[in-house]
């Protein structure tokens, strides 16, 4: 019943990094970026285009584009909450762009402060433009599972932001589990509600280990036949939005819970450890991944 195949999404260099209080040097994101591609990664957003004044952490996505070495094959993606971050994204050269909702309408405020109803409008003009130019669009819902606002968020809602995000052209949903309060069953009950709107082969999880719940939730959403999972490499990150939050799961911990189950990705466990390695060290923060922990990374 399991999938054959993840597609493993890897969101370190901007989910992680996006939350670093001290600002990474453009070069140790390059090298990160690179090293994720050296893995076998498909997928990899390397920043986002939004306020420098909001996330400042993010303010340099256009020279970390310029200078990524690029494989063929491989998608390096970037947020894009509104035309002029499309327009970034375009002059960048990225492979895919993203936008990003939520299912809580304080969360979307705090975030990228307009209501969830405005938000749809504002990213209207990027789907028009990233179709216009071939660009893929991934719509990510946050607060699937919980908001640090709100508490408790009915699945009823994450449904409809998502069917609306799909309607609108995203080919993909990633459901945002953004400060990791979401067990498995809850989450099974959440997704259930989603596939009744996206279909199950467009469904994406983006899990954060708050609460040390993530590869449990994984396995879960595996299970219903969901076969895209978003994580980041070390553990890196959390959400400058959602006070407390953790970072995604580890990428390591996935690819080996991943490889243990005799599911395929096309990700080489050894070079992405090599790749969680050299972020942790250039940080000088411990890796959060496990699996990284048990092969001697500090
Ligand atoms: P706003 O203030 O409503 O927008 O912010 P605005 O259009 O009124 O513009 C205000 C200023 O921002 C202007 O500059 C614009 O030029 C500038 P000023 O005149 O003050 O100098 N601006 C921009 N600059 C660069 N790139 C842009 C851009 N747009 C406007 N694209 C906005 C709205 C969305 C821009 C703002 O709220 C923002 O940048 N928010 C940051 C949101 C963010 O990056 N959050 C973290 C990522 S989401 C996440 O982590 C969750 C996720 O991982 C899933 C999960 O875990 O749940 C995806
Ligand atoms: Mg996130």
């Amino acid at each position: 019943r399991l999938p054959k195949f993840v597609r493993m999404v890897e969101v370190g260099p901007r989910d992680g990094l996006q939350n670093e209080k001290q600002i990474v040097p453009t070069d140790v994101k390059i090298g990160l970026v690179d090293r994720l591609t050296d893995a076998g990664l498909t997928a990899i957003e390397a920043g986002s285009f939004v306020s420098p004044k909001w996330v400042p952490q993010m303010a340099d996505t256009p020279d970390v584009f310029a200078g990524i070495r690029r494989k063929p094959g491989v998608r390096y993606v970037a947020l894009t909450p509104n035309a002029k971050g499309l327009e970034g994204a375009l002059a960048a050269k990225a492979d895919e762009v993203a936008v990003f909702g939520a299912a809580s309408e304080s969360f979307s405020q705090k975030n990228i402060n307009c209501s969830i109803a405005e938000s749809l409008e504002r990213f209207a003009p990027v789907m028009e433009a990233a179709k216009a130019q071939g660009l893929p669009v991934r719509g990510y819902v946050s607060c699937v599972l919980g908001c640090p606002y709100e508490g408790e968020i009915a699945p009823a809602a994450v449904a409809d932001v998502a069917g609306k995000l799909l309607a609108m052209g995203c080919y993909e949903i990633s459901l945002g589990d953004t400060i990791g309060t979401g067990t498995p069953s809850k989450a099974q009950a959440m997704i259930a509600a989603v596939a009744e709107r996206v279909p199950m082969d467009r469904i994406a999880v983006h899990f954060h280990d708050t609460y040390g719940q993530a590869l449990a939730n994984i396995l879960a959403a595996l299970e219903l036949g969901v076969a895209v999972v978003d994580s980041s490499v070390a553990g890196l990150g959390g959400c400058p939005y959602a006070k407390g939050a953790s970072g995604n799961v580890a990428s390591e911990d996935v690819l080996y819970m991943l490889n243990g189950l005799g599911i395929d990705t096309g990700v080489d466990l050894d070079r992405l450890v090599a790749a969680g390695a050299y972020i942790s060290e250039a940080i000088a923060r411990p890796t959060a991944s496990k699996v990284a922990r048990a092969r001697g990374c500090a």
